[in-house]
C-alpha cells in the first residue's frame, strides 16, 4: 500500500515533469491553505532538486521571483518559464547566508522549507539535526520575512517540536500542523505552517 502511494506520486511528478515527487507536499498545502501568491518573493530553502521552486514560480508568476539555496549544486533547476528562479550554491547555517540573500531581495513575501540533514541512522542525533534546520529556517524567517508574510517547513516530530512549533506560534497570526497525504503516514515528518508574519 505505501509503495502504491508512493509509486502515484513519483508517477504524477514525472508527468507534470518535476524532478521530485515531494512537489505534492507543497502543491497539497498551497491549495488548502493559500501559501503563496502572484508576484511573491519566495526564498525556498534547501531548494534542490527543485521541485518546491518550480511550482513557486508557476505560483507567483512573471512578476515574482523565486530565490533557492542548496548545499548541492549538481543539476541546475529548469527553468518554469514563469518567474525567475535563482539557485544559489550555499550552506544556511553559514553566517554569510543573509547578505548573500540580500544581493536578490531585501525582504521575501513566503519562506518554504524542505530541509533535510544526511541521516545518521541514530534516531535521536538525526531529529536534533533536523531540529537545527528548522530553527535556522526561521531565524532566517524572522530577518528576511516582510511583515504577513508566509512561512512553510519541513519538521520532524520529536523531542523539542512543540518548543519549535510554539516559537512559529509566537511570530505568526496563525499557525498549524500540517500533514499532506503525500507524506508517508508512518514517518514521523510534518510540516509546520504559519501564516501572517508579525513584526
Ligand atoms: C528533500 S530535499 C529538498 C527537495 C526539494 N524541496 C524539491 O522538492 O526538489 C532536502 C535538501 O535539503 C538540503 N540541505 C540540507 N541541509 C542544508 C543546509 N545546511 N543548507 C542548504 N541546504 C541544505 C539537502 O542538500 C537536500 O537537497
Amino acid at each position: 500500500m505505501v509503495k502504491k502511494v508512493q509509486d502515484y506520486y513519483f508517477k504524477k511528478a514525472k508527468k507534470e515533469n518535476y524532478p521530485a515527487r515531494s512537489v505534492y507536499k507543497l502543491v497539497e498545502a498551497h491549495e488548502k491553505h493559500t501559501i503563496l501568491k502572484s508576484g511573491d518573493k519566495v526564498l525556498d530553502l534547501g531548494c534542490h532538486p527543485g521541485s518546491w521552486s518550480l511550482y513557486s514560480a508557476k505560483i507567483v508568476g512573471p512578476s515574482g521571483l523565486v530565490v533557492g539555496i542548496d548545499l548541492k549544486n549538481e543539476k541546475k533547476i529548469q527553468q518554469a518559464g514563469k518567474a525567475k528562479i535563482i539557485a544559489i550554491f550555499a550552506d544556511i547555517m553559514a553566517p554569510e547566508t543573509i547578505p548573500l540573500l540580500a544581493e536578490y531581495a531585501e525582504k521575501f513575501d513566503v519562506v518554504i522549507s524542505d530541509m533535510a540533514p544526511k541521516t545518521t541512522g541514530n534516531k535521536w542525533s538525526d531529529q536534533q539535526h533536523s531540529l537545527d534546520l528548522c530553527r535556522q529556517a526561521l531565524f532566517l524567517a524572522d530577518q528576511l520575512l516582510k511583515t504577513g508574510g508566509n512561512f512553510y517547513c519541513k519538521v520532524f516530530e520529536g523531542e523539542d517540536f512543540k518548543l519549535f512549533f510554539e516559537s512559529v506560534r509566537e511570530k505568526f497570526e496563525f499557525a498549524k500542523i500540517v500533514k499532506p497525504k503525500s507524506s508517508r503516514k508512518e514517518s514521523r515528518e510534518v510540516f509546520v505552517l504559519g501564516k501572517g508574519f508579525m513584526q
